[in-house]
């Protein structure tokens, strides 16, 4: 038996929390009435579902297959190929855990029994890095340091596995706030920044309290952290301080990277003062904020399109898949998580990032936001899906499951026109009538933005869920204090991605 737990030269199978393994609950019972609320809603309630049969749904994949990188190992070799876009490969996995972040169910398995629907019992969407956090220093306890409880606790690994690591259990189980940042390799080392964002900022503000200056505490009860000295910034303050970066970095660096700028700046304006205002047009919160399963079923999803057949994580590896089927019985053969990862598998983050020291031509590049989705996703693992079926099919059948509206009818609904032929996306989806919504988002981002961001439709959905759930959040700056500015950033008043691994000491 290895450290983690699994029998020598076997990697561990995906458990039920992996990333997309159970539907996130609430989303099988999408309300139509207006009367009705929940986790989930609909951005347009009125229009008709979409209705495909097996062998329309298994037509439109089949047109979704790329087999091109494969033959090239998927590898990277310096210069982007056809099948590239500018975006740095890290966004694509930032937007995972920003899905995560925002989608985490804490509820107790009892009150999920209870309420299967999350129509009355779920946690409020919100950029609050309880994937990170959990629910706290008193509640969860494990993910804090004992000897400094302000801070998060890191791993301790032998010399033979990755020694910068997430705290793990005996059996290499991460203990962190939300299992599913452990998924893959990719993920858990930029959970695993955050983590260590988080303790340097503790170090920071200590030594420069002036960096709270202005910031709430977290105004969430029992917390607990170290205890409060005078003079000294407090761990709510801390935790707001974190949070607050990590939002201006989802709204002014990953959003407009994903969206486009000028989707973006319709959405969020700055105002006179520098302050940044939310224009909302279709996403609308009456109580509480909710998911527009427009968004979570197909908007959202646009993160599969973007994954390589492979990712090279330093200079030393060969390219490797974040899954394959072949890593069932090999642990070194993908990038999947659960486990301690043998020493040598750290990522130098230029490979994944700009703005780094080191970052160029080494940077690998998502692919294009585009109808292609990689083979390695059109046979999933095992673990990840029993019949091993493309994911792709499992995000279309999703789409009729929800009862998503074609593309055509909701392009109408935001735009008021169709902005893509019709005729010619029938062709490159392979249906005759009506295209799934999912596929819609992609192709108007192949044709109108050349596969670079979301289209118009596509990205004026993300832009206005991320932007809504910040605005319709009490304790996030946008909402709290719009006219906040950074203060950690190498420049004043702003910070990137590349700000965040700099402070925590993960640049590599
Ligand atoms: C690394 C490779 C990935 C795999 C193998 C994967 C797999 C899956 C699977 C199996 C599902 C459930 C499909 C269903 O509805 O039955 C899912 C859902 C989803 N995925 Fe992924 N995914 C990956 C990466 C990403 C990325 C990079 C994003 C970033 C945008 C993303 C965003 C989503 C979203 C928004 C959902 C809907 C459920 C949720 O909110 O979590 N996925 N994924």
């Amino acid at each position: 038996m290895t450290e983690n737990g699994t029998p020598e030269g076997a990697a561990p199978s995906l458990p039920a929390a992996a990333h997309g393994a159970t539907p996130t609950r609430g989303i099988g019972n999408v309300p139509r009435s207006t009367t009705e609320t929940g986790k989930f809603g609909r951005l347009f309630r009125g229009l008709p579902p979409l209705m495909l049969d097996e062998t329309q749904i298994q037509n439109v994949v089949n047109q979704m297959v790329d087999a091109g990188e494969q033959s090239s190992g998927g590898g990277w070799s310096g210069t982007p190929t056809a099948s590239d876009s500018n975006l740095a490969a890290g966004w694509t996995y930032f937007a995972q855990f920003v899905d995560h972040d925002i989608t985490f169910d804490p509820t107790s398995m009892l009150d999920q029994a209870n309420d299967p629907d999350a129509l009355e019992n779920f946690r409020t969407p919100r950029f609050d890095l309880d994937s990170v956090y959990g629910l706290g220093p008193s509640a969860n306890p494990w993910l804090y340091d004992r000897n400094d409880p302000d801070k998060l606790l890191l791993g301790v690994n032998s010399a033979e596995f990755l020694q910068r690591d997430l705290n793990r259990n005996h059996q290499g189980r991460a203990l962190i706030g939300d299992p599913r940042n452990d998924v893959h390799v990719i993920i858990a080392q930029l959970h695993l920044a955050f983590v260590e964002f988080h303790n340097h900022v503790v170090d920071r503000v200590r030594a420069d309290p002036s960096l709270v200056t202005g910031v709430p505490a977290t105004p969430v009860g029992g917390w607990g952290g170290g205890a409060p000295v005078s003079g000294q910034p407090t761990f709510g303050q801390i935790v707001t301080l974190v949070r607050w970066h990590y939002q201006w970095l989802v709204l002014t660096g990953f959003l407009p990277a994903i969206a486009g700028p000028d989707t973006v700046g319709e959405v969020l304006k700055r105002d006179k003062k520098g302050g940044l205002d939310a224009v909302l047009k279709f996403y609308n919160v009456r109580r509480n904020p909710w998911m527009p399963v427009e968004f979570s079923a197909a908007a959202y999803r646009f993160g599969h399109s973007l994954v390589r057949d492979a990712y090279l994580l330093n200079g030393t590896l060969p390219p490797l898949p974040v899954f394959s089927p072949a890593g069932d019985a090999d642990p070194l053969a993908d990038l999947r998580g659960f486990r301690r990862l043998p020493a040598g598998w750290e990522i130098e983050w230029h490979r994944f990032f700009d703005g780094l020291p080191n970052s160029g031509t080494e940077t690998q590049r998502a692919r294009l936001f585009d109808t292609r989705i990689a083979a390695p996703l059109h046979s999933l693992p095992a673990s990840i899906d029993q019949m091993q079926r493309s994911l792709a099919l499992l995000n279309i059948k999703r789409g009729v499951a929800v009862e998503l509206p074609s593309g055509e009818d909701f392009a109408t609904a935001v735009a008021g026109k169709l902005g893509l032929d019709p005729a010619s996306v029938a062709v490159s989806s392979g249906l005759s009538h009506g295209t799934p919504l999912w596929f819609w988002f992609l192709k108007e981002a192949e044709i109108q933005r050349g596969g670079q961001t979301l289209g118009p439709v596509g990205g004026r959905v993300v832009a206005e869920v991320l932007v809504g759930l910040a605005e319709n959040d009490p304790s996030s700056f946008l909402k709290a204090q719009p006219d906040w500015r950074p203060t950690l950033g190498a420049q004043a008043g702003e910070f990137t991605i590349a700000d965040l691994l700099t402070i925590a000491g993960v640049a590599l």
